[in-house]
């Protein structure tokens, strides 16, 4: 009899097939059971008559307990009103366990009782599609950039020195020296543009963030395209199609997902170029005009972001940054150098920046002199000052945080749902 997987089980209809997987939760008649069965891909519902199965059969599956691991056997039925729009007339059952009682039921469970166990949430419904969204994302992330002939060329975890400020940093023995856990592949990148022109990133990003909110992780994952000859505006457009993309792929391939997660689809198909692109002048007018007064120069908080992503009903670039504020490798805009050609791409509903990029500076003296403005040490960056030495180009890259956009086009509220194995400032376990 041929082993079958539940997200595939359309294509047997009528057959009698086999399917393994756990149970994920029952209820009887006393005359029929009806058991919940989940395999990884999907859940489908097993109907047992007890007049129609060996006696046996009928009372073990009288035993299972929630989450028991085990082998049923059956005829596959299409019906409009189970779970998966699939039933199956069980015929024959085998238990590969008992599962002990198991810790997450039906009811309602606190965050840090789910967080605690992790390892079991996941199996859990909401979960799995959060999980089964990220993959969409990360799957389309990497057909774009294949697509566009970008090269993955993976970044470094151990590094000798910061990409975003020294006060994130999580610091290791490295034998005799230090080495920190990367805040960001970017760097690297620039040296790989520079040798394969268009490239990308993909990989764990970490940062001692000290303050707790629902939009920070100590260890998050960042998809990191860098391109030589690209100036800010090319960024942006690179940034709004990929964007576009990923939206589209998770409507096209993950809606039964976004349905579980009780998602407003209507919000996600509105997400289509082209994106509004605003400066930080205008941004600190609007806040001005929605009671926010802020000083030339201050950073956005996440609640101004909030704000000014409320006036659109999609993604918001925002541009030209006051220099003082941003990173040190960001170009001053040459005609007001008091602003940086990079620019924040705020998402809709208030998820706030999901991606920080721009263009960097290529000039071999202002990239010193902006080392030494941050106390950054020049001996830190020397390999790095040599990508403005030999051939120096115009270049633009960008970094988007994949558990900011989980969050966002799952329309969750708080990112540690984003992400397997969360690191939260209180927690590393499991
Ligand atoms: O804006 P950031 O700090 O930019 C960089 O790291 C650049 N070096 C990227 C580049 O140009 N290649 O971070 C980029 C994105 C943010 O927009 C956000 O989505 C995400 O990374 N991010 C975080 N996500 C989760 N938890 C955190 N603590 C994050 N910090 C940044
Ligand atoms: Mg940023």
């Amino acid at each position: 009899m041929e082993r079958v997987y539940l997200n595939k089980i359309g294509e047997h209809v009528g057959k009698e097939v086999e399917i393994k997987g756990w149970l994920y939760n029952k209820r009887s008649s006393g005359r029929i059971q009806f058991l919940i069965i989940r395999d990884g891909t999907d859940l489908i519902q097993g109907v047992l008559v007890r007049d129609e199965v060996p006696t046996e059969v009928f009372e073990a599956a009288k035993t299972l307990t929630q989450e028991s691991s085990l082998i049923v056997r059956g005829v596959v039925h299409e019906d409009e009103r189970s779970v998966s729009g699939y039933e199956m007339t069980i015929t024959d059952l085998e238990i590969v366990q008992i599962a002990e009682e198991y810790p997450i039921t039906p009811k309602e469970h606190g965050v840090d009782f789910l967080l605690d166990r992790r390892h079991l949430w996941l199996r859990s419904q909401k979960q799995h599609a959060v999980m089964l969204v990220r993959n969409e994302i990360i799957k389309a992330s990497r057909r774009f950039f294949d697509d566009r002939d970008f090269i993955l060329m993976d970044a470094p975890i151990l590094t000798p020195a910061a990409c975003e400020g020294t006060t994130t940093l999580f610091e290791t023995d490295y034998f005799e020296e230090k080495a920190y856990l990367s805040q960001s592949g970017q760097l690297y990148m620039e040296a790989a543009a520079m040798a394969f022109g268009k490239v990308y990133c993909f990989g764990p990003t970490f940062r001692a963030e000290k303050s707790k909110t629902r939009r920070h992780l100590m260890e998050f994952w960042m998809i990191e395209p860098e391109v030589a000859f690209a100036d800010m505006e090319d960024n942006m457009q690179l940034q709004e199609d990929y964007v576009c993309y990923i939206v589209q792929q998770v409507l096209q391939n993950r809606r039964k997902e976004l349905e579980i997660l009780e998602r407003d689809i209507s919000k996600l198909e509105a997400v289509v170029a082209p994106f509004p692109r605003i400066s930080y002048d205008e941004a600190l007018e609007i806040l001005r005009k929605n009671g926010v007064e802020k000083e030339w120069g201050e950073d956005l908080g996440g609640g101004d972001e909030t704000i000014i992503a409320n006036q659109f009903d999609r993604p918001v670039f925002v541009h030209r940054y006051p220099t003082e504020i941003k990173a040190f490798y960001m170009k001053p805009d040459p005609e007001r150098p008091e602003v940086v050609l990079g620019s924040d791409l705020l998402a809709p509903e208030g998820y706030g920046e999901i991606i920080g990029g721009g263009e960097r500076i290529s000039d071999p003296e202002l990239i010193m002199q902006r080392l030494r403005e941050h106390n950054l040490p020049e001996e830190d960056y020397a390999w790095y000052l040599d990508l403005r030495r030999y051939g120096t180009v115009p270049h633009s890259g960008f970094g988007m945080g994949l558990e900011r956009a989980v969050s966002w086009i799952c329309g969750l509220s708080h990112l540690r749902e984003a992400i397997p194995f969360p690191r939260l400032i209180n927690r590393l376990y499991p």
